[in-house]
């Protein structure tokens, strides 16, 4: 029987962006870039604002007390010859500190303050080098979830102030740029910011639509549409195949697991990599459960898997050099009469046995069968990453990402991840963990008896998983995944961390 078929209740709008070499002979606004000096903001350098109308623009940023600072938005109606109704000049910060972040931020928060535009020129720079940063900054700075609607017609026919502001379609943007010389760049910019998006999307959704049966067949949709081969295990098979960490953490829902495989296959393939991100759907912690402030939050306890799954579309529309499968396990994780219990002990894909003594340890159990599966097939490089616990934010923020595993693969990961303005840090994994892992009562524990280190506890019972000879890295990125307001390019809700470190790992194995 085929399986049954859900679509995204609800997904963020994407601004169109195209290159040219020429300003657009009609705009509604025209952005430009200044940076801040103490006497008055310079105008940084572009082809399609100089002369005369540059010196207009700069007089009326004086007039207006226009100061740059980084993210200040000025609008000023545009002086005669410029061919758009105003310019829009954004804050760079000082001159000397400009770098791709601060490009990034800037064009999102452009796209974030620009929804009331239709179409919208964008000369934020002349040089080629940090084209893709613009571009990715417009994308995600524009993408803001709609949420569920009851009244659809709201969009339409209600009075100016009822309408649904997520209903106007973003601006379109056109950016100074060179289409046939700098297409390479900007296809990847747009693939991986659209990769970002989509990510978002799936975690954004509330979990009364987003449940293990459901979840995979959004994946479904999107994988097979991108052209990459996609294999899901009901809970039978998983049965069958003794996916005993998926079916404990699974069996407290009445709506049983999933296991997601993604398969990218390029002809010429230099290295092998496995993928593996954490997809539960719900956590509620089960019989350890949680406390019920910011208990929906827990939605987003899936953003491990979305990353994972957005970053293989990606590749499979960019054409990445490299061979990729993609495991996720999805499962929700409720107390219910039939629930895991603490003290009980598992069995694993593969065979490890593990006593769980907290039952909000969930992600580490539906990880570790998934990493013995993806281990099967003889990776080079395991990169997994999941939403792991809050010990992450308390060793590093909830903006930047904590990075385990092997030694190499971990400190490439973290740099990538800062170069692309997702922040991450390397971490060691803690020796003392190796003894706390320990128990009378089985192979291994889920958690360990103090709480000191937890973060790092965490990577230690996967790193049980991992097979021989594989480099691997493990992103906890509980903190990072999610944010209570909107910044820069980073919208409110999900974040689709980190779509863009994997994607640039991934680039970089190719070449
Ligand atoms: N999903 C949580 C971790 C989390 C917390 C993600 C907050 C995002 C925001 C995870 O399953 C969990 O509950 N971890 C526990 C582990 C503990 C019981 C050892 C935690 O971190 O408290
Ligand atoms: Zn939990
Ligand atoms: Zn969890």
């Amino acid at each position: 029987m085929a399986d049954k078929q859900f679509a995204l209740p609800a997904r963020g709008k994407i601004s169109p962006v195209e290159l040219s070499k020429k300003a657009p002979k009609k705009a509604d606004a025209l952005v430009i870039g200044i940076y801040y000096d103490k006497d008055a903001p310079e105008i940084a350098e572009n082809a399609w604002l100089s002369g005369g109308p540059a010196n207009d623009v700069r007089e009326g940023l004086q007039a207006v007390k226009a100061t740059g600072k980084a993210n200040e938005i000025t609008r000023l109606p545009a002086p005669k010859k410029v061919g758009a109704g105003a310019v829009v000049a954004v804050g760079l910060g000082s001159k000397d500190k400009l770098d791709d972040e601060v490009l990034r931020r800037a064009a999102g928060t452009v796209s974030r303050s620009l929804k009331d535009l239709d179409s919208v020129a964008v000369a934020l720079s002349d040089d080629r080098e940090r084209l893709g940063a613009v571009v990715e900054g417009l994308i995600m700075g524009g993408y803001a979830y709609p949420g569920i609607r009851g009244n659809k017609d709201d969009g339409v026919d209600a009075p100016e102030e009822k309408k649904n502001k997520a209903d106007k379609d973003p601006a379109e943007f056109t950016v100074l740029g060179d289409p046939k010389k700098d297409e390479d760049v900007f296809r990847i910019a747009q693939v991986g910011a659209e990769s970002v998006c989509l990510a978002r999307d799936f975690v954004n959704v509330p979990s009364s639509h987003k449940f293990p049966e459901s979840y995979a067949s959004f994946i479904r949709g999107f994988a097979e549409d991108a052209g990459l081969k996609v294999e899901v295990l009901d809970e039978k098979q998983l049965e069958k195949e003794g996916f005993g960490g998926i079916l404990a953490v699974g069996q407290g829902s009445v709506r049983p697991p999933r296991l997601v495989r993604l398969h990218h296959s390029p002809r010429k393939a230099k290295k092998k990599v496995a993928l593996v991100g954490k997809g539960i759907t719900f956590d509620t912690g089960g019989i350890s459960l949680k406390p019920g402030a910011g208990m929906g939050d827990m939605i987003m306890d899936m953003g491990g898997s979305a990353a994972v799954v957005a970053a293989t579309i990606a590749a499979a529309k960019l054409n990445i050099g490299v061979e990729i499968t993609t495991t996720v396990p999805l499962a929700e994780n409720m107390p219910s009469g039939n629930a895991i219990r603490p003290g009980d002990v598992i069995t694993h894909y593969g065979g490890i046995t593990s006593e769980i003594l907290n039952t909000d340890a969930e992600g580490r159990i539906v990880l570790a069968d998934a990493i013995v599966r993806a281990s099967e097939d003889k990776p080079d490089y395991l990169v997994e990453t999941a939403t792991l616990t809050g010990h992450q934010m308390l060793a590093l923020g909830k903006k930047t990402f904590g990075v385990m595993g092997s030694d190499e693969l971990r400190d490439r990961i973290a740099e990538l991840g800062r170069g692309v303005g997702e922040k991450a840090w390397a971490m060691a994994l803690l020796e003392e963990h190796e003894e706390a892992i320990k128990t009378p009562a089985a192979d291994i524990r889920n958690i360990s008896e103090d709480r000191w280190g937890g973060m790092q506890f965490a990577g230690t019972y996967l790193s049980q998983f991992v097979g021989e000879g594989i480099e691997w890295a493990h992103l906890d990125i509980a903190g990072p995944a999610w944010a209570s307001s909107a910044s820069g390019y980073t919208a409110q809700r999900a974040t689709g961390v980190p779509v863009r470190t994997l994607v640039a790992w991934l680039n970089e194995l190719a070449n």
